[in-house]
């Protein structure tokens, strides 16, 4: 395995700048469009027969959707195409509309990102596609649980807030074998960290909001198919108009092309914070991948190849109020949702009301955190000085 192989930085820098697209600008540039001018009547009946070869129309994108689409498509080995989206909840949305149809059944992991739930709930079950949730940690036990109307199989891991990490080639092979179709919410380990596809998954979605654009300046989502699936997802998405627009594509190229470099030190800070919160008596448990207390950790480390900058920890007793304290107290950390910036943030969280096939224990209030690329001294005085607020009984 060339270095290539292990850590894509060259793929990153390279991917989806086609001559032709850019002629020679290096960060593909905004083309915007809504019509295309065809040369004569012939010109446009040749248009219509190939409209996804050549510029159509403006839903269709331009070079510089093309661009990226193209780029995330080259970091997933295996993969047959991308398709943008508005949104990384339109991502997921859109693979699963490529996917399910009345009667079928979609097996869910107890752990998955709650608005994925909740877009199971409000709109697959009144379309009559049921989703039932599986316990992040089942492994090959998935066998026992699909059944005969099991069509799809979504995964995330690690999971969304509790972190736990499944054993994904173990859940491949079930699904090989009897023919279901697998998806991944991709978006902690990004296709650097994790390539999806050659690990057998056919749907890898990302929600390029965090890591690949990496600034916390935009919204978009992707979803990257294998060959199998992606004419259809490709057409899934034309016939519900999805498309996104020129600045927002070239926004998010501009931020992939730094993405090894951020990946890189959000995973060093993350872990260098992870190890230190470890120490304190006021931490019961802390979840990050890369830690043995986080459930599923050997799967990390045999599939994985690093860890970024999200995790979560327990607090050991202590309730609502102090949890509160803390988090109002820590001055470089942003108390905000929506992570994968170069900025660190802090959240309070509630697992145990998401969950349904599989009930939360912990030892007291959680919280998640985001390293951003501050330096990680500064962050742990934060932390220290915050957990004496933690400390403080309540007036
Ligand atoms: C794991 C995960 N998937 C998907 C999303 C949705 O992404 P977006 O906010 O781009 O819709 C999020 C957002 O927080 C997330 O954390």
């Amino acid at each position: 395995m060339s270095e290539e192989d292990d850590w894509p930085a060259t793929r990153l820098v390279s991917a989806g700048r086609r001559r032709e697209w850019t002629a020679g600008i290096v960060n593909p540039p905004v083309w915007r469009a809504s019509t295309i001018l065809f040369e004569d009547v012939a010109d446009l009946r040749a248009a219509v027969k190939t409209p996804n070869d050549r510029l159509y129309y403006g839903r269709r994108g331009t070079p510089t959707q093309w661009s990226l689409a193209e780029a995330l498509t080259e970091l997933e080995p295996g993969a047959a195409g991308t398709m943008l989206y508005p949104s990384g909840v339109a991502a997921i949305v859109g693979a699963l509309q490529a996917v399910l149809k009345p009667g079928d059944e979609l097996l869910m992991v107890d752990s998955a990102y709650d608005p994925t739930r909740a877009f199971c709930t409000h709109v697959l079950a009144p379309l009559g596609i049921t989703a039932r949730y599986y316990d992040p940690l089942i492994g090959s036990g998935i066998a026992d649980v699909v059944s005969e109307k099991t069509r799809a199989i979504f995964l995330e891991s690690p999971g969304s807030l509790t972190m736990e990490v499944q054993d994904i080639p173990a859940i491949v092979a079930v699904a090989r074998e009897r023919g279901i179709v697998t998806l991944i919410d991709n978006t902690w380990a990004t296709p650097v960290l994790f390539p999806a596809m050659a690990h057998g998954i056919d749907f890898s979605i990302l929600s390029c909001t965090k890591y690949i654009g990496g600034h916390s300046d935009l919204m978009m989502g992707s979803v990257t198919a294998s060959a199998a699936h992606w004419d259809r997802l490709r057409r899934t998405a034309q016939l519900h108009g999805q498309c996104v627009g020129p600045d927002d594509a070239w926004l998010t190229s501009r931020g992939l092309r730094t993405l090894g470099a951020r990946l890189k030190a959000h995973g060093e800070n993350g872990l260098t914070v992870a190890h230190w919160l470890k120490e304190q008596p006021e931490i019961a448990r802390v979840l990050h991948p890369a830690l043995p207390d986080c459930p599923g950790h050997a799967y990390w480390k045999r599939d994985f190849k690093g860890a970024s900058g999200l995790f979560s920890f327990v607090f050991n007793g202590g309730d609502d109020a102090a949890r509160t304290r803390f988090i109002d107290a820590l001055t470089h950390f942003g108390i905000g949702f929506s992570w994968g910036g170069y900025e660190s943030l802090a959240l309070p969280i509630e697992p145990v009301s998401i969950r349904t096939a599989t009930s939360w224990q912990s030892e007291g209030p959680l919280v998640r955190l985001h390293i951003g690329l501050e330096d990680p001294a500064d962050l742990i005085r934060d932390l220290a000085s915050a957990l004496e607020h933690f400390r403080q009984t309540a007036d």
